[in-house]
């Protein structure tokens, strides 16, 4: 069967550890840089640049997340797969941000709980492939892998790895940052009021009535605190939002991962959350070392065909003192498999007692071509396994704590289905994505009212 306890919990902060030892092991998705000189002269750079995100905000994040994972609050982690260097501009942030904090506020509204928002934001740069290499008129060259390592542009001398490319990357991280910080500070009165939201669509919806309801219903909310306390609530408004990305382009992470003063440990202060991604698990492989030495919390995604000593033990590695807030499980088997992957993971994490924070990832199994070689996701394959893994959760006696989605702001057709029931043939309309699909403005806030109804059905 499975071992329990694989690390003795007290190492917590590894004495064998380093932000470079991940070098001394093998490492998966991503190719070696032919300038190594280069990628030096980039490390050292990168290195004494001064930091993204501070420890605090780490630790902050990470008690909202132990209260998430005891059952109280919600995360609602989202955005790009693929943030594009290009797309670092005010719209595309303005509406990611937007979108995020209306879809807070239908989750708020409706689940009566505190909803923790992470988006995928400000360093989601680096991709997981499944292919290393594609054809281009006859030439093998290599696959884009995401803006941080090489160009989307399909030439032999684009997709050369640059280490360029990571002072970009961190260039581009604190330009958006800096401008959701400025955002949130601002509170973004307008987004308290859903009659300025875009709604209309939900119209075409058979919730339609329900949607009315919970938009009139947060409307009285909102005037009744601005009549109550119209100073602090119009003043003190202040909008948490928290950055994460895929933890996979170890030099950029490791560069940002510094000690800071009267804390213990190593910080990767280059976003408040990373997560490792489903192809880059390997218990002996350069991530999973890379990432048993911060203190930052740990998502985790686990697929269909998950080796259950294995996920485990990487869970005690990643977690050996099982810290509150630490891991983030994110499931993500695809609507069909779910049921049969996600219940023994269920009971298995419950008989060890690791605390983790339980999320859904509806996006990355519900994947498919169209016949015009769209990558597409429909809506309600999505919302499917949505169900299905609120419901393996209630059956388990278990909290569902989360989603993991990719969204954006934007008006893109990405994504089939939803209240517009955009179909296959509308894809080439305003498909953006340097990824995957993602859902928009539209499908995200009837998700979000979706996402309600259903944790309302297991909280009933
Ligand atoms: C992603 O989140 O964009 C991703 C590649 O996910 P996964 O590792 O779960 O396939
Ligand atoms: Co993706």
């Amino acid at each position: 069967m499975f071992s329990k306890q694989t690390v003795a919990p007290e190492v917590a902060n590894p004495k064998d550890w380093s932000p470079t030892s991940w070098k001394e092991f093998p490492i998966k998705q991503l190719p070696t840089y032919p300038d190594k000189a280069e990628l030096e002269r980039v490390y050292r750079e990168l290195k004494n640049n001064p930091p993204l995100i501070t420890s605090w905000e780490i630790q902050a994040l990470k008690d909202k997340l132990a209260e998430v994972a005891s059952g109280e609050g919600f995360l609602l982690q989202g955005g790009d797969c693929a943030e594009s260097f290009d797309g670092c501009e005010s719209p595309k942030i303005v509406n990611l941000l937007k979108v995020l904090l209306q879809m807070s506020f239908i989750l708020i509204h409706e689940m009566e709980t505190p909803v923790v928002r992470v988006g995928r934001i400000a360093g989601q740069y680096a991709k997981p492939r499944s292919r290393d290499f594609e054809m281009v008129e006859g030439e093998k060259i290599h696959n884009y892998r995401g803006d941080l390592i090489n160009s989307i542009n399909p030439t032999r001398e684009d997709r050369v790895p640059d280490p360029q490319r990571l002072l970009t990357g961190y260039n581009k991280a604190a330009l958006t940052l800096n401008f959701l910080r400025a955002l949130a500070d601002e509170g973004f009165a307008d987004l308290h009021h859903p009659e300025y939201w875009e709604l209309d669509f939900m119209r075409e919806n058979e919730y339609y009535k329900e949607y009315e309801e919970m938009v009139n219903s947060i409307q009285k909310a909102v005037s009744f605190m601005e009549t109550i306390t119209p100073n602090s609530f119009n003043t003190a408004q202040r909008v948490n939002i928290y950055t994460s990305h895929e933890s996979l382009n170890l030099h950029y992470d490791s560069a940002q991962t510094r000690k800071v003063p009267r804390r213990e440990g190593w910080f990767n202060l280059s976003a408040h959350m990373v997560w490792l991604g489903n192809r880059t698990r390997d218990l002996d492989g350069a991530h999973v070392e890379y990432l048993r030495g911060i203190r930052n919390p740990v998502g985790i995604k686990i697929g269909p065909n998950y080796d259950l000593d294995h996920t485990l033990k990487l869970i005690n590695r990643l977690n050996p003192i099982h810290e509150q807030g630490k891991i983030v499980l994110i499931s993500r088997f695809g609507k069909d498999e779910v049921e049969e992957g996600l219940p023994d993971l269920i009971r298995h994490i419950k008989h060890e007692g690791m605390p983790v924070v339980w999320s859904c990832d509806p996006m990355h199994g519900n994947t498919f071509a169209t016949n015009d070689d769209f990558k597409t996701r429909n809506f309600d394959d999505i919302v499917s396994e949505i169900r299905k893994t609120f419901a393996i959760h209630r059956d388990q006696g278990s909290y569902l704590g989360g989603v993991h989605l990719e969204l954006t702001g934007d008006n893109v057709t990405e994504c089939v289905g939803g209240a517009k029931g955009l179909h296959e043939g509308e894809l080439h309309n305003n498909y953006e994505t340097y990824c995957d699909p993602r859902l928009n403005y539209q499908q995200s806030l009837e998700m979000a009212f979706l996402i309600a109804k259903e944790w309302k059905k297991s909280h009933a």
